[in-house]
C-alpha cells in the first residue's frame, strides 16, 4: 500500500489541536475526567437554539416526495434566498440568491474558494496567528500559502500585507472574530485594508480577492458587532457556516456569499459551483439546508461564551499569565512567561509551556499551530465547572515554570 507523500507529510505536521485532545482523552482515563482541564478543542458544547431543534424537526417529518433527492449543486433556491438575505443585512448590501451557494461547512465553502480563484504556485496571504488548517486547504489545491505578521493587538499590519502582495497573490483570507486571538477587526481594519488591495491591484495588474471567513460573526461580547466587510471591497467574498452560532458543527452546513460587484461573477459563481460538485460535496446537506433557511436567526446562548471567558480570565489573573482580552469567538490567546528555571529559551517555548502545563492536567494548544510561536491558545467551549475547578492547577503549575 502506498500514501502519497504530501499526504504524509501533512500528518506528520498535522495539528496540535488534535494531539493535546488525544492527550486529553489519554489523562480523561487515567485521572478521570474532572481531573482533567482540557481546552484545547474548539467544539461547542452549549445545546443548539429551540428554533433550530423545531425546524429540524419538521423537516425531518416531512413525506414529500423528493425531499431526499439529489439537488442542484449550489443547494436549494429557498436556502440561497435565506442566506443572501443573512449576508446582505450583515454586510450592508444588496445580495441575491444567485450570489450564493450552501457548502459542506466554512471549511468546504474555503476549498471550493480556493480550488476556484489559484492556479498553481499562487499565493494567499494569510495574517498570524491563523487558524491552522488554512495551510493544508490552500495546498489542496496547489497554492502556497504566505503569513505575514500582524501589527499591535493582533489586528493586520497594512504595511507588512503590502509588502507581501504581488502579482502572485490570488487572495487575502481575514479571519474575523478571530481563531485563535478573538479579536474583532475594527470597521477602520477593514477600509484601510481595501485600500492596500485596491492600490495592489493597479500596480500589479492583478486584483487579489479578499475571503473573509467568519464562522464566529455572532459571537462577539461587550456590546460590540462585528462591522460590514464586504460592501468595503468589491472583490470580495464570504464563508462562514452555522457550526458556532447554533452550535452544529457535526452537522456541516455553510455558505459562500458572493460580492454581487466581483468581477466576472457569472463564471466565478459558475466555476465554484462545479467546484463544490466535483470536490465530492455534490451538495450541502439537504436537511440541514431546510432546518438553518427556517431558523439562521437564532443564536445558541452566546452570553454563556462571555460568562466563560470572564471565569477564564479571572483563573489567568489569578495565576499572573497575560493574555489578549478577547472581544470575539470563544479562543483565549496567552503569553508564554519566561521560565524561571531555566535561561534556555528552549525551554521557555510554547510548546515547553504546553508540555509543561499537561503536567498539571491542563491542555492548550501551542501557538505555533497558528504560525505564532511564544502564545498559547484556550478554547473556552468547556463546562464552567472544568473553569473554575482549573484555577489550582494554573496557579501550581506557574509557580513551578
Ligand atoms: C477560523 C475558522 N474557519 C473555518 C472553520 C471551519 O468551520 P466549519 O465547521 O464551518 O467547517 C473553523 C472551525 O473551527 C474556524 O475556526
Amino acid at each position: 500500500m502506498s500514501v502519497a507523500v504530501a499526504v504524509r507529510q501533512n500528518l506528520e505536521r498535522s495539528s496540535w489541536i488534535r494531539k493535546m485532545f488525544e492527550e486529553g482523552r489519554r489523562l480523561k482515563q487515567q485521572f478521570g475526567e474532572t481531573k482533567v482541564f482540557d481546552f484545547s478543542l474548539g467544539n461547542p458544547d452549549l445545546e443548539p437554539p429551540a428554533e433550530f431543534l423545531q425546524a429540524l424537526a419538521a423537516a425531518a417529518a416531512s413525506a414529500e416526495l423528493g425531499t431526499h433527492a439529489y439537488m442542484p449543486n449550489a443547494g436549494y433556491q429557498f436556502a440561497r434566498v435565506a442566506m443572501a438575505e443573512k449576508i446582505a443585512a450583515e454586510h450592508a448590501l444588496a445580495m441575491t440568491a444567485d450570489d450564493v451557494i450552501l457548502t459542506v461547512g466554512a471549511a468546504g465553502a474555503l476549498n471550493v474558494v480556493l480550488k476556484t480563484i489559484m492556479d498553481p504556485g499562487d499565493e494567499v496571504i494569510v495574517i498570524r496567528p491563523y487558524f491552522a488548517e488554512y495551510a493544508f486547504y490552500i495546498a489542496n489545491h496547489g497554492g502556497c500559502m504566505k503569513p505575514v505578521d500582524a501589527g499591535d493587538g493582533f489586528l493586520p499590519d497594512m504595511a507588512t500585507i503590502a509588502a507581501a502582495l504581488s502579482a502572485k497573490t490570488a487572495a487575502v483570507i481575514l479571519n474575523t472574530p478571530n481563531n485563535p486571538s478573538g479579536r474583532v477587526y475594527p470597521r477602520s481594519v477593514i477600509e484601510d485594508l481595501a485600500a492596500v488591495l485596491l492600490k495592489a491591484g493597479r500596480e500589479t495588474g492583478r486584483q487579489p480577492v479578499l475571503i473573509v471567513d467568519e464562522p464566529y460573526r455572532d459571537i462577539v461580547y461587550d456590546g460590540l458587532v462585528a462591522p460590514p466587510i464586504l460592501d468595503a471591497y468589491p472583490e470580495s467574498i464570504v464563508v462562514s457556516s452555522f457550526s458556532k452560532t447554533l452550535s452544529i458543527p457535526g452537522e456541516r452546513i455553510g455558505y459562500i456569499g458572493v460580492n454581487p460587484a466581483i468581477g466576472d461573477k457569472r463564471l466565478l459563481l459558475d466555476c465554484m459551483v462545479m467546484a463544490n460538485r466535483i470536490l465530492g460535496y455534490v451538495n450541502a446537506p439537504a436537511l440541514m439546508q431546510r432546518a438553518v433557511a427556517a431558523s439562521w436567526r437564532a443564536r445558541a446562548d452566546i452570553d454563556r461564551y462571555r460568562r466563560r471567558r470572564d471565569m477564564l480570565t479571572g483563573v489567568l489573573d489569578a495565576s499572573g499569565l497575560s493574555y489578549a482580552k478577547p472581544e470575539g469567538a470563544f479562543y483565549l490567546f496567552c503569553q508564554v512567561p519566561p521560565a524561571k528555571h531555566s535561561h534556555d529559551a528552549a525551554d521557555s517555548s510554547d510548546v515547553a509551556f504546553a508540555m509543561h502545563l499537561k503536567t498539571f492536567n491542563v491542555l492548550g494548544v501551542p501557538g505555533t499551530g497558528f504560525g505564532c510561536p511564544g502564545w498559547l491558545r484556550f478554547s473556552y467551549c468547556v463546562p464552567e465547572t472544568v473553569i473554575e475547578a482549573s484555577k489550582p492547577a494554573f496557579i501550581e503549575a506557574l509557580r513551578h515554570w
